[in-house]
């Protein structure tokens, strides 16, 4: 009889046919090595057995409660397990906001981030648009993706992917199904911004030097002569549909969700609802997720953990602008606009002088 079998491991057998006739101590000797492996092999199953049982009646009964408080259904719990989840992987985006600048990209994202199945990417990737980011390949583009767990939906946004010509075919050997987000204001409120930005920008890079950052919006939107300056940047990236045209010609238009940015601002749950379906995700982001701030004259975001309002920058006080040039830059871009509403089907009601 060998020694062995009394124990009755799997792994006992084979060790015994070595050993038969042989000497028993040899045998001892596995059973020795193996045995407390194998009860800590068991050990640790069961402690991981006990610990996802409690988490999913933890999650349950807390779920159950939410249901029950449908009035002011609070996030899920499942948040808290963001991080932890034990099959989190760095994946590639499937949705991808493409821009459009000074429309409201990061309060986008932020407001998407409120959602239990969100998870974002930090900062700017700019994969897509730089061609030293792009020749890096997939793998180190997945790296600067977070972790997220199945089902969740990674989002990154690269508000320069928009203008780079390059942009949709290569996101399209990514993914040819990936949805995209486009954010569009009202482009002369977007031309404003722009030229607010790049203006504090180049104070901060040069104080000392007022070059054609002292130059007033009016001085940079109209050549001496009064007409448009069409090469202007900030003008010539309000004229959504020269853009848009070329992400047509790579994706469907059912890929695209054009998102009012104005209406984002004043009204974010109901722009919200759209995009949590569009992105196929349950309906979770709520009023109980915002805030109106007085001072600030615009929403802010909670979560569980968390109030918090977008930068100041993002708030930042556009300058007056002479009425004239206004209704000049409207007429002007009421062109603009009606193919811009014709490429998306959709009517958005700009404001045409
Ligand atoms: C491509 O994007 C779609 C839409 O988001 C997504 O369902 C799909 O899983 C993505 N495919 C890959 C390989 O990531
Ligand atoms: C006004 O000036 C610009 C730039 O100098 C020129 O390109 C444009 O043709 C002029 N327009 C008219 C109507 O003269
Ligand atoms: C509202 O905004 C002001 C100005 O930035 C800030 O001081 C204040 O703390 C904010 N209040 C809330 C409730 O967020
Ligand atoms: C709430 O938002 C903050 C800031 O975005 C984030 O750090 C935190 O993880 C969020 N909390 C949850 C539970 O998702």
């Amino acid at each position: 009889m060998c020694p062995c079998s009394a124990f009755g491991y799997i792994m006992a057998p084979s060790s015994c046919h070595e050993i038969r006739g042989g000497d028993s101590s040899d045998c001892v000797v596995v059973v020795g090595v193996s045995r407390p492996k194998m009860a800590l092999g068991i050990l640790t199953i069961m402690l991981i057995s006990l610990f996802l049982t409690f988490h999913m009646i933890y999650d349950t009964a807390i779920s159950s409660l939410q249901n029950n408080n449908a009035v002011h259904p609070r996030p899920p719990v499942i948040l808290l397990s963001r991080k932890l989840y034990p099959s989190a992987a760095r994946r590639l985006p499937q949705a991808i906001i493409m821009g459009v600048r000074k429309c409201g990209t990061r309060a986008l994202l932020e407001m998407l981030y409120l959602h239990p199945m969100v998870q974002k990417a930090a900062g700017e990737v700019h994969f897509f648009d730089r061609d030293d980011n792009y020749n890096k390949g997939l793998e180190w583009y997945r790296m600067q993706m977070p972790h997220s767990y199945p089902g969740q939906i990674t989002i990154e946004k690269s508000p320069s992917y928009f203008v780079t010509p390059e942009v949709p075919e290569r996101i399209r050997a990514m993914n040819a199904s990936v949805k995209l987000l486009l954010i569009v204001r009202e482009p002369v409120t977007r031309a404003i911004s722009d030229y607010t930005q790049l203006r504090a920008n180049a104070a901060t890079a040069s104080p000392v030097l007022p070059t054609s950052s002292s130059k007033t919006f009016e001085q940079l939107v109209l050549h001496p002569n009064g007409s448009i300056n069409e090469g202007y940047r900030p003008l010539a990236i309000s004229v959504y549909h020269h853009y848009l045209h070329r992400w047509l010609e790579v994706f469907t238009r059912e890929q695209i969700l054009v998102v009012n940015g104005d209406l984002l601002i004043e009204d974010p749950v109901s722009q919200i609802q759209r995009i949590e379906s569009f992105l196929g995700l349950e309906p979770r982001i709520g009023t109980h997720n915002f805030y109106f701030n007085e001072t600030k004259g615009f929403y802010c975001l909670r979560n569980e953990t968390t109030d918090r309002c977008l930068r100041e920058t993002k708030g930042r006080k556009h300058p007056r602008v002479n009425p004239k040039v206004l209704s000049k830059l409207r007429k002007y871009f009421g062109e603009h606009n009606q193919k811009f509403y014709d490429l998306i089907g959709e009517d958005l009601g700009w404001p045409e002088e």
